[in-house]
């Protein structure tokens, strides 16, 4: 393997520096003089901080010129508004926070749902009733009545995998599924197919694609991410905005295209640790040959609009750092469209709150995203800001001139309104098999092959088969986060019309060739198969929520791998197809299979998994595997940072690998399965942690019913839960007791664990409360226990403890496991480690629970 450095665009060797320098710029100097003569606000640049080496920041040869018509209409626009009118294009709110009345009101310039946000609140809104909303917010906007404004808002989504939002929508695989197949020319169908299902919706803009080159997997949003290597995420980045935006000199923005967003800028995939949101410490060298190659690829292309990010930059949020917004991206590489904040984003510059943050107007956003009742505080102290001199006119200008710029490269001001355009309404397109076929082809070529044990696959769909594996038939599953919920949780098969589960392809081809197959989740059967085919991995989720601590796959329960060894013991060749969104330590049930397929999160289009596993009719190959890891995959749980070029260790299965039928197998059965946290014995177990981890759901009961939460709100007759933040979106629980009879929540799974071992080491449950008020707790009994089955439970009083608590303060909670002991719970068989009840009547805030090792100095609920 070429082991060249790609960290620094210098040598002149480097192959990435080669392919930039074709591309369109050089390295270092060697820029094209082009483009935009738009009306930048120099004084913003001039009077920046001297920047580090902007040198390092080409100058883009962007295919979309500037178009002195649209600049004429601009200028004149602009000139007839008032400032109320341009900070409302400014403000970018989200639909569960506005009314249609509250857009002809104030006439935002754009509006955005969020992940799981849907036209009347409801899941299984129609597509008629998306572009219902549309039209509704488009004549609101348009409408000139109150604020005298008539010009047409733009209604922004994720539609990150498809127009994922939508029920029925075609689901591709997730970005790091679509980097293994490593072909540009289908991400470019892929994403104008995604153009056209939203398209049909009535949607004007999508915020993708995501360019995050991710350099540490632990980060919850690996799986969007093509890659760890900038290689195939610039070439991506301009493919995928050309299929979303159309060719600049063919249909560029027309009937059937919506505007991109190229995101998060910049350097969103090198946080510290992986941590979402996190800081990025690289070098400005690194910064741009590593996280901005997307942007290289996608504002070349054309891409309209930049989503900030969330990240720091050296400990400066990108919010607010001019530098960055202004100096480089819009200043030196050229970008003549409009900078979108992310989901409140500028609330985590210093200084700033949801509610007021001149410094990113500043620093050059342009358009605040708001979601959340904090809009209209913004909106008013952004125009006061202006008023008082603390944002510059000319800077307001500026960002109203671009947002209008890209409204009248859209069309906007001429495409008739939403349920007139070409392809409104047009629901058939919603899922049609032609953007079916172009799913299942993207998801067999993102299949990697990582074991494959004396040829063990292809399979005869002709022999007896077992299907295992609670991934096996469960599309919301294989979908992942972003996936009609926020989350990806709480999906059902039935969510999904039209798709198909992984195990739904396999029983075709069986139903095909002759053969036998039978599902069981738990590897239970009738008859003794001839292989078993067992679908595992992680549980859906996005953003912070997927943050992990290490890539050890299923950290104390090995659930998934007793499964694997139980079928092996019995002399079953296993055939293993891991769900994930990221490369996992998986060296135990890479030993307990025969075969092993990297499956990523395919989406809605599972069906596709086994047109690759099994042959044809007459043996021969239907589809070989071409989909090669482009991450590499780790040899150790703490092989977090590895990536392409790395020259300090070996992964276990390199950057590029994957292997091809026929190829020789390379992993043994006996790889290292020893960690440095077993050595060190038992581990910490992370029950809740933004979201409940698996096995575990979380459930709430009344005296007559027990209901899972399946949505961010549930309520029974004892009591209302639901999700509140405490740093981040939904990483809290908030529980109402309301005091007319006993109500619990409890974290339940169906298997049981035993936690007995832990109790000897000095183990506590931990958890973290906030009391909202003072409470009269005297009255109030309030238990946690741990519950164990049919007439095993154990009991602990924790009122004492909670009314010594400062009000409206988040503290820790540590209660001796032995305590639950001692109170009757049979720790070898627990059910639920975590069940909060009271039957009075009282208001519970409630976030990270952990069974913490050796903890015990930490205790402070008394066990009496
Ligand atoms: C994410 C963005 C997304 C936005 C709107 C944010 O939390 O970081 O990627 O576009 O939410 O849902
Ligand atoms: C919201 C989602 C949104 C996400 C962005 C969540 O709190 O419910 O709709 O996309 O934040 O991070």
């Amino acid at each position: 393997m070429n082991l060249i450095k790609n960290k620094q665009c210098q040598p002149r060797t480097s192959i990435l520096c080669l392919a930039i320098t074709s591309l369109l710029v050089g390295c270092n100097g060697n820029k094209q003089e082009s483009v935009a003569a738009i009306p930048l606000d120099k004084t913003a640049i001039s009077t920046a901080r001297a920047p580090s080496n902007i040198d390092i920041w080409p100058t883009l040869d962007i295919e979309v010129k500037t178009d002195v018509d649209i600049e004429r209409k601009v200028a004149s626009l602009l000139a007839t508004m008032n400032l109320e009118q341009k900070v409302a294009q400014m403000i970018q709110p989200e639909i569960r926070d506005i009314t249609v009345d509250d857009m002809r009101k104030y006439g935002f310039g754009s509006y955005l749902n969020g992940g799981g946000a849907f036209p009347n609140n409801d899941k299984h809104a129609t597509p008629d009733d998306w572009v219902k909303l549309a039209e509704a917010m488009y004549q609101a906007s348009i409408d000139d009545t109150l604020d005298g404004n008539s010009i047409p808002t733009m209604w922004g989504t994720d539609a990150v995998h498809g127009h994922n939002n939508v029920i029925g929508a075609t689901l591709f695989p997730h970005n790091i599924g679509l980097g293994a197949t490593n072909n540009p020319k289908l991400i470019e169908k892929i994403a104008a197919i995604t153009a056209t299902e939203v398209m049909v919706t009535g949607i004007d803009w999508v915020f993708a694609p995501t360019v995050a080159v991710v350099r540490d997997d632990r980060w919850g949003r690996t799986y969007e991410g093509y890659s760890e290597d900038p290689e195939i995420v610039r070439d991506y980045s301009a493919a995928i905005v050309k299929g979303l935006q159309g060719a600049s000199d063919k249909d560029f923005l027309g009937d059937k295209r919506v505007i991109s967003t190229v995101k998060h800028f910049i350097g969103d995939g090198g946080t510290e640790g992986g941590d979402d949101q996190g800081d990025n410490i690289s070098s400005e060298q690194e910064l741009f040959d590593v996280h901005g190659q997307g942007y290289v690829g996608g504002l070349t292309a054309g891409a309209q609009s930049v989503m900030a990010s969330f990240n720091s930059w050296h400990g400066s949020k990108v919010h607010g750092n001019k530098y960055l917004l202004t100096d480089v991206l819009k200043g030196k590489m050229g970008f003549d469209g409009f900078v979108v904040g992310d989901w409140n984003g500028h609330g985590q510059v210093k200084g700033c709150s949801n509610e007021s943050c001149p410094q990113a107007v500043n620093a050059g956003l342009d358009i605040f995203m708001v979601p959340t009742d904090a809009w209209k505080p913004l909106y008013e102290n952004t125009i006061k800001q202006v008023k008082s001199g603390e944002i510059a006119q000319t800077r307001i200008d500026d960002a109203v001139s671009r947002i209008l710029r890209v409204k009248f490269r859209a069309g906007l001001f001429d495409k008739p309104s939403p349920v007139n355009r070409a392809l409104s309404g047009k629901t058939h397109l919603i899922g049609a098999t032609e953007h079916r076929e172009v799913a299942q082809q993207a998801v067999r070529e993102s299949l990697v092959l990582l074991k494959n044990k004396g040829n063990l696959l292809p399979l005869s769909a002709k022999q007896n088969i077992l299907v295992a594996g609670d991934g096996a038939d469960n599309i919301g599953k294989q979908s992942g986060g972003w996936t009609i919920t926020w989350q990806g949780t709480n999906n059902f098969n039935d969510d999904f019309p039209g798709g198909s589960s992984i195990y739904d392809g396999i029983e075709q081809h069986v139903a095909a060739q002759g053969g036998n197959v039978e599902l069981n989740v738990d590897g239970k059967y009738s008859t003794k198969p001839d292989v078993a085919i067992v679908v595992f991995g992680e549980e859906p989720y996005a953003e912070g929520v997927g943050d992990i601590e290490n890539l050890e796959y299923q950290q104390g329960i090995k659930q998934d791998l007793v499964l694997l060894n139980k079928l092996k013991s019995q002399g079953i060749p296993v055939v293993s197809l891991f769900i994930s969104g990221r490369p996992m330590w998986v060296n135990a049930e890479l030993n307990a299979s025969d075969a092993f397929v990297a499956v990523w999160l395919p989406g809605s289009e599972g069906v596709a998994v086994a047109d690759v596993l099994f042959s044809k009719k007459n043996g021969d190959i239907n589809h070989d595997f071409t989909g090669k890891l482009s991450y590499s995959w780790p040899a150790t749980a703490n092989q977090t940072k590895i990536n392409r070029f790395d020259q300090e260790s070996q992964p276990l299965l390199p950057y590029g690998f994957g292997l091809n039928y026929g190829e020789p197998n390379v992993l043994t059965d006996d790889l290292d399965v020893s960690t440095d946290r077993m050595s060190s014995s038992l581990q910490s177990i992370t029950l809740f942690e933004s979201s409940v981890k698996s096995p575990w759901k979380m459930m709430i009961s009344d005296s007559q019913s027990t209901s899972t939460m399946t949505s961010s709100i549930i309520e029974n007759k004892a009591l209302y839960l639901r999700t509140i933040d405490r740093n981040v979106q939904e990483d809290a629980r908030r529980v109402i007791f309301n005091g007319t009879e006993i109500g619990q929540v409890a974290f339940t799974s169906t298997s049981a664990t035993d936690l007995s071992p832990y109790s000897k080491v000095n183990s506590t449950l931990e958890l973290t409360v906030r009391l909202t008020e003072s409470q009269n707790l005297a009255e109030q009994q309030v238990y946690l226990s741990m519950d164990c089955g049919e007439q095993c439970l154990g009991k602990v009083n924790i009122t004492k403890a909670l009314s010594l608590l400062e009000v409206k303060q988040w503290q820790t909670l540590n209660i001796d496991l032995r305590c639950f002991e001692k109170k009757g719970a049979d720790l070898t068989k627990v059910n639920s480690p975590f069940v909060l009840s009271s039957a009075g009547k009282l208001t519970i805030d409630f976030t990270d629970v952990f069974i913490r090792t050796n903890s015990i100095d930490s205790v402070n609920v008394s066990c009496d």
